[in-house]
């Protein structure tokens, strides 16, 4: 199989030949004219309880409102609670992924990701020669439907990692559930409109990312600016290091760190089904100078064949459709991104 020509972050690293300039953005780039370590102020979102959204009492009620007023601001909620995972499983993912970016390189190589295909170990996806690079290493793997696995690319050493990836994505399955009938009921709908949409054959894909330790955070950046093609994603930010931004009305907010707990934003295919009224964020990750960063991103993505478009009783006269029925959206995704245009807008 045809492994990738770039070099992972780690090995750039390894290899001291210093900071390549395909990793530097100019101040005048289309990232931002600010350096990118400037310092940020600290989003403020309430926390969300996922049985309580699911409950008909008075407090169900008013978690309902939070969730509305989180999603229709931030499209983010940073500390779902009552996820059903205890503090020691959502540990165990942490170092599990931290044993697999620590292994010799020949090790996992054996799961890098071959040329055309997104899934395996590897750097930042190169899509354009002119591309500069987020510093990045992922290993990319789709963990639903079951038989869509591709088991070649799922590291049998650190020992547990498969088993715990499953355990994981079965966790996964009951709060996405959960999450998706209370946005439903956050907006007055029928609780299962946005699951019916979601379909039966619906894909997770778990992103496993690590951000070393880089010689130039004011120049270079983790992840670039961008909104997720998801439904939605659910997103085990680093427990001590800080890096995930989110946009808000022209200005960077800091994602603050609240250990073991879950964060989900919004991605495209929410906005679409809720006409817009829940907002797909655009957001990005900064690096640290000092220290590794580890996140883990699971990607919610509605099956192929499913139409997506908004739910009817969301357009009323004084709310019009914005947006049109796609299939395949993540296909249309990328086409878009790499055409360096905002994704959404194929929907349109
Ligand atoms: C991403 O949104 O692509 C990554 C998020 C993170 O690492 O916190
Ligand atoms: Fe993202």
């Amino acid at each position: 199989m045809e492994k990738p020509k770039f070099k992972t972050v780690q090995e750039v690293i390894a290899s001291g030949e210093g900071l390549p300039e395909r990793y530097l953005h100019t101040p005048t780039g289309d990232i931002e004219s600010q350096p990118l370590d400037a310092p940020v102020p600290e989003m403020d979102i309430p926390a969300i309880d996922l049985i309580l959204l699911l409950s008909p009492s008075d407090n169900g009620r008013q978690e309902l409102s939070k969730l509305h007023s989180a999603l229709s601001t931030w499209g983010v909620v940073q500390q779902v609670m009552n996820h059903g995972m205890t503090e020691a499983f959502l540990e165990k993912i942490y170092e599990l992924t931290k044993q697999f970016f620590a292994l010799p390189t020949e090790e996992k190589q054996k799961y890098a990701r071959e040329i055309g295909s997104i899934q395996g170990y590897g750097n930042d996806m190169i899509l354009s020669d002119d591309q500069v690079l987020d510093w990045i290493d992922r290993l990319y793997l789709t963990t639903y439907p079951e038989d869509q696995r591709k088991l070649h690319f799922w590291p049998e050493i650190p020992a547990g990692f498969r088993e715990t990836l499953h355990e994981y994505t079965m966790k996964q399955q009951v709060v996405i559930k959960q999450f998706f009938k209370g946005m439903a009921r956050s907006l007055e709908l029928d609780e299962n409109c946005f699951l019916d949409m979601y379909g039966e054959n619906a894909m997770m894909d778990t992103r496993f990312n690590l951000y070393p330790p880089c010689p130039r955070p004011d120049k270079v950046i983790g992840v670039k600016p961008h909104a997720d093609g998801s439904a939605f994603t659910l997103l085990l930010p680093d427990k001590d290091v800080e890096g995930l931004q989110f946009l808000k009305d022209g200005k960077w907010y800091k994602a603050p760190i609240v250990p073991d707990t879950i964060l989900i934003n919004v991605g495209d295919q929410i906005e679409i089904m809720s006409n817009g009224i829940y907002k797909s964020p655009v957001h990005r990750v900064v690096t640290n100078r000092e220290k590794e960063r580890i996140s883990v991103a699971t990607f919610c993505v509605p099956g192929a064949d499913q139409e997506i478009h908004p739910v009817e009783a969301l357009v009323t006269e004084t709310r019009p459709r914005l947006y049109k029925t796609v299939k395949k959206y993540v296909e249309l995704y990328f086409e878009y991104y790499q055409q360096g245009r905002r994704p959404i807008e194929a929907a349109l």
